[in-house]
C-alpha cells in the first residue's frame, strides 16, 4: 500500500498544507502535517485540484489509472462471439392489475408442461421453460428500487409485459409503466388481464393505451395485446407464444466465453450469510470464486443459488442467481463486472467509495472550507 506525508503532497501539488489538511476533513480524514494519507486519498485531492498523480512505481499499478477506474471501460464483444440467449422479461403495470398473479399462472403452466424444476421465487426471478426455451421473467412490484434501475435508463430486461385490468383499463402506474419501456427502449406486450371480470372491456383499454401511443396491432399499431384471466388461466399460451415471437425478433445474444456483466435485482442482509445480492447475468459467465465489484461493494462469489434454490458453479447469460460473498449490500440497479484479481476489486469499490463521499461533500454547501478551520 503506497503512502505519501501530507506535507510532502501539499509541496508536490504547491499548496498550503493546511488547505489539504481541510480536503482531507472533508474526506473524513483527520490528518496532522506529518501524518502519512495513502496514494488513493491523495489522488483525490489532486482531482480536485485538476491534478493527476500517478505511481512511478511498477507497470501493474500504471494500469490502475484512477479514471479508467472510476468510468470502467467495458470491452465490447466480437459479434463471432455472441450466441443467441434466453429473453428476460419484466411485468409491469398499475398496482393490482395482476402482475404476481399472471405470473402465478405462467409458472404453474410450466409445472404442467414440463420436469424441469425452476418454478419457486426465493429470489425475485423465475424461469420457465417452453419447448426447451427458457424464459426469465421478474416480477417488479416486490423490486421499489427497480425503478431507479429504469430511470437510469438500464436495459435489465429485453421485453415488457404490461399488465392492464380490464375491468379498471389505463392508469397512472400504467402510464408510468409504458415510459419505463419506452426509456429503457424495450419492446411491451400488452396482457389484458381479467377478462374473466364481468366489467370487462378489452376494446376501452386499447382505445386507452391508443391515447398513450400505444397502438395495438388490430388497431393498425404494432403492439401485440393478449387478452388473459390470470385467475382462470386463459390466454397463457398466447401470451407465452407472443412472448417467444417477439423475442425472436430481438435476436438477443450475448457472449458466454467472457467474464460476467450483470445488474442488481435486489439485494439485503442476511443474517447468516452477509451481504446477498440477486444479479441478473447478462453478458458472460459468473463462477464461484470470481472477483466482481457491484456499485460500492467487492468481494469474491462464494456461492450461487438459482430460483429453484439449486447450488450453481457457474451462471451464464439471462441467468438470475443469489450470490453471496460482497463486502456490503448493493443497491438493485447497480452493475456488476468481474475483474481480474481481489485486489483490482477492492481498489475499484475503494475508490468508488471516496468518490461518493467527495461528491457528497461537494454538494454539501453548508460547510464550507471556512467554517471547517473555524471549527479546527
Ligand atoms: P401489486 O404487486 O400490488 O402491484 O399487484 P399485482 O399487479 O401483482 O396484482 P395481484 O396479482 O396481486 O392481483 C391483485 C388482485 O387481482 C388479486 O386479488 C387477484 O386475485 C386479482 N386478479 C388477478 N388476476 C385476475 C384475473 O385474471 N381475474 C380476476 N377476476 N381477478 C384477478
Ligand atoms: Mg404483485
Amino acid at each position: 500500500e503506497e503512502k505519501i506525508i501530507v506535507k510532502d503532497l501539499a509541496e508536490k501539488l504547491d499548496k498550503n498544507p493546511n488547505e489539504i489538511i481541510g480536503k482531507l476533513v472533508q474526506l473524513g480524514i483527520m490528518a496532522a502535517i506529518n501524518q502519512e494519507i495513502d496514494f488513493e486519498t491523495a489522488e483525490l485531492i489532486a482531482e480536485e485540484y485538476g491534478i493527476e498523480v500517478s505511481l512511478k512505481e511498477s507497470e501493474e499499478e500504471k494500469v490502475e489509472d484512477p479514471e479508467e477506474l472510476l468510468d470502467f471501460e467495458i470491452e465490447e464483444d466480437d459479434p463471432k462471439d455472441l450466441e443467441f440467449r434466453s429473453p428476460v422479461i419484466s411485468v409491469m403495470g398499475h398496482v393490482d392489475h395482476g402482475k404476481t398473479t399472471l405470473l402465478d399462472a405462467i409458472r404453474k403452466t410450466k409445472h404442467v408442461d414440463t420436469e424441469a424444476g425452476g418454478i419457486t421465487q426465493h429470489i425475485g426471478a423465475s424461469e420457465i421453460a417452453i419447448n426447451d426455451q427458457k424464459i426469465v421473467f421478474l416480477d417488479t412490484p416486490g423490486h421499489e428500487a427497480f425503478t431507479s434501475m429504469r430511470a437510469r435508463g438500464a436495459k435489465a430486461t429485453d421485453i415488457a409485459i404490461l399488465v392492464v385490468a380490464a375491468d379498471d383499463g389505463v392508469m397512472p402506474q400504467t402510464i408510468e409503466a409504458i415510459n419505463h419501456a419506452r426509456a429503457a427502449e424495450i419492446p411491451m406486450i400488452v396482457a389484458i388481464n381479467k377478462i374473466d371480470k364481468p366489467g370487462a372491456n378489452a376494446d376501452r383499454v386499447k382505445q386507452e393505451l391508443t391515447e398513450h401511443n400505444v397502438v395495438i396491432e388490430d388497431w393498425g399499431g404494432d403492439v401485440i395485446a393478449v387478452e388473459v384471466s390470470a385467475i382462470e388461466g386463459s390466454g397463457i399460451d398466447q401470451l407465452l407464444e407472443t412472448i417467444l415471437l417477439v423475442a425472436e425478433m430481438e435476436e438477443l445474444k450475448a457472449n458466454p466465453n467472457r467474464k460476467a456483466l450483470g445488474i442488481v435485482v435486489e439485494a439485503n442482509l442476511d443474517k447468516g450469510r452477509g451481504a446477498v445480492a440477486t444479479v441478473l447475468v447478462k453478458n458472460g459467465t459468473l463462477n464461484i470464486g470470481d472477483n466482481v465489484v457491484v456499485g460500492l461493494a467487492s468481494g469474491k462469489v462464494r456461492a450461487m443459488i438459482n430460483d429453484s434454490g439449486k447450488r450453481l458453479k457457474k451462471a451464464g447469460p439471462a441467468t438470475a442467481v443469489e450470490i453471496t460473498g460482497l463486502s456490503e449490500v448493493p443497491k438493485a440497479g447497480d452493475k456488476l463486472i468481474v475483474v481480474d484479481d481481489e485486489k483490482m476489486a477492492r481498489n475499484i469499490a475503494a475508490k468508488r467509495q471516496s468518490k461518493v463521499k467527495l461528491d457528497k461533500v461537494k454538494s454539501d454547501k453548508r460547510v464550507s472550507l471556512e467554517d471547517l478551520y473555524d471549527r479546527m
